[in-house]
């Protein structure tokens, strides 16, 4: 058993901030020797319960959850930035010839490691990612997260028409390569693997069919796809499935929405697309510095606050431009103001930094596994500076309330507030 002091961020199971200034919490291993947090709060109280465990006091420090990415892409880390009139160019453009480059095996493990060593240096320790088509990119990208004993989600992308040569696949031997890369990674460790058809208009109904019937055969995998991101890419996506009801319910006719099925973007959503997916237990990627820079829109908060469905925050990287959650929670409050609706919502920072960890962990199907830090998590933590950088220095200071001081560093943060990031037993950072 271990124990860390200092101020404690952890979140209360209606999603609401608990904050001790003072705080301890309890790592041991559990039945199956799995690193747990056993105790938290304030430090008083949890200390007198365990008096013999040795404590590392981190003074002045944030303890708080790793952050949870819902959707980013590994393979897509050297084309942050590139620009583009919108998102189907890019993808012709840039994201096309990059992901080529997976079939080497040599180049998947290059990037692997250099994309955790970011999640790791930004305070990201959970991640759903898309790979590319070719299976030995889910090969690389596991046996590297396995290595550091992280919990990692990725999947084979399926993608068997409108895809140039060099990232198109077949419909009967990418089912194959699935089931096979399913039976090899799926839960084993912290690992988990994406059904990952990339997104309707670059899979057949075959295609689709069969990833359906895979995620009913195994119903504890994920789903992880894109929808209504761009309006050309909607216009498209009708025009190639006339007999659905909108873009969404594509997914939905061929079996691909349940639980653990997590939709990239969902902006040019109607109320019906929002029902669909409350119904379903689907859930929604927010990934608004991606929609910023693609051009794509806005995610309507409030309507997806209204009909009551599940959604979280992700990077998007790299159609995204940043590794770093403070980012993303940033650009989803620029997001919110501008919003849908007018006037636009305000979203309150403990709730943006909750979407980003407990609240992406519900969306994942993941409660009480990560994304908190209460009793029964997995420990993954990170150790925030609050006075990473002078200007953060001054304004945290000032900050009366909890809520102004994560508005501080959600506003003003970046990596450099990250000052390590603790995996179960190993460290890093
Ligand atoms: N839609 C289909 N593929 C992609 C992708 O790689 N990135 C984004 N942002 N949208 C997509
Ligand atoms: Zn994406």
């Amino acid at each position: 058993m271990q124990a860390y002091r200092a101020s404690l961020l952890r979140f209360d199971s209606a999603g609401q901030p608990v904050h001790d200034e003072d705080g301890l919490v309890v790592v041991g291993p559990d039945a199956n020797g799995r690193q747990r947090v056993q105790d938290a709060g304030t430090y008083a109280a949890v200390a007198a319960r365990h008096p013999q465990v040795p404590v590392t006091h981190w003074p002045g420090r944030i303890i708080a959850p790793g952050f949870v990415d819902m959707h980013i892409h590994y393979p897509q880390t050297d084309i942050i930035g590139a620009p583009a009139d919108g998102l189907l160019p890019w993808l012709e453009n840039y994201t096309f010839p990059a992901e080529t480059r997976f079939a080497d095996p040599v180049h998947a493990a290059e990037v692997a490691e250099v994309f955790l060593d970011e999640l790791m240096r930004n305070g990201v320790t959970t991640s759903l990612t898309f790979a590319t088509s070719h299976p030995q990119s889910v090969d690389a990208f596991f046996e590297a997260a396995q290595r550091r004993r992280l919990r990692m989600m990725t999947g084979k992308v399926l993608q068997d028409r409108h895809s140039p040569d060099g990232v198109r696949d077949k419909a009967e031997q990418s089912l194959i390569d699935s089931e096979q890369l399913i039976r090899k990674w799926h839960n084993v460790d912290r690992l988990g693997y994406a059904i990952t058809p990339r997104f309707a208009p670059t899979s057949t109904d075959a295609q689709l069919r069969g990833a359906g019937e895979l995620a009913a055969k195994y119903p504890d995998t994920w789903i992880h796809s894109h929808v209504a991101e761009n309006r050309d890419e909607v216009r498209w996506a009708r025009e190639l499935f006339p007999q659905a009801r909108s873009y969404l319910d594509i997914y939905a006719g061929f079996g691909l929405m349940r639980e653990r099925a997590v939709y990239a973007h969902c902006i040019h959503f109607d109320d019906d697309d929002r029902r669909l997916m409350r119904e379903t237990g689907s859930a929604a990627a927010v990934s608004p510095t991606s929609n910023l820079f693609l051009g794509s829109g806005f995610f309507d908060f409030e309507g997806a606050d209204r009909i009551g469905y599940r959604y979280g925050l992700a990077s998007d990287v790299g159609g995204g431009t940043s590794f770093s959650p403070f980012t993303t929670m940033m650009a989803a409050y620029y997001a919110g103001r501008e919003g849908q609706t007018k006037p636009g919502v305000s979203i309150p920072p403990s709730q943006l930094w909750w979407r980003h960890t407990a609240g992406a962990a519900r969306a994942l199907g993941l409660e009480g596994v990560i994304g908190n830090l209460q009793p029964g998590c997995e420990a993954d933590f990170v150790v925030i500076d609050p006075k990473a950088t002078p200007l953060i220095a001054r304004k945290t200071a000032l900050a009366a309330n909890l809520e102004e001081l994560l508005f501080a560093l959600i506003v003003l943060g970046d990596d450099r507030l990250i000052e390590r990031t603790v995996i179960s037993q190993a460290l890093a950072g």
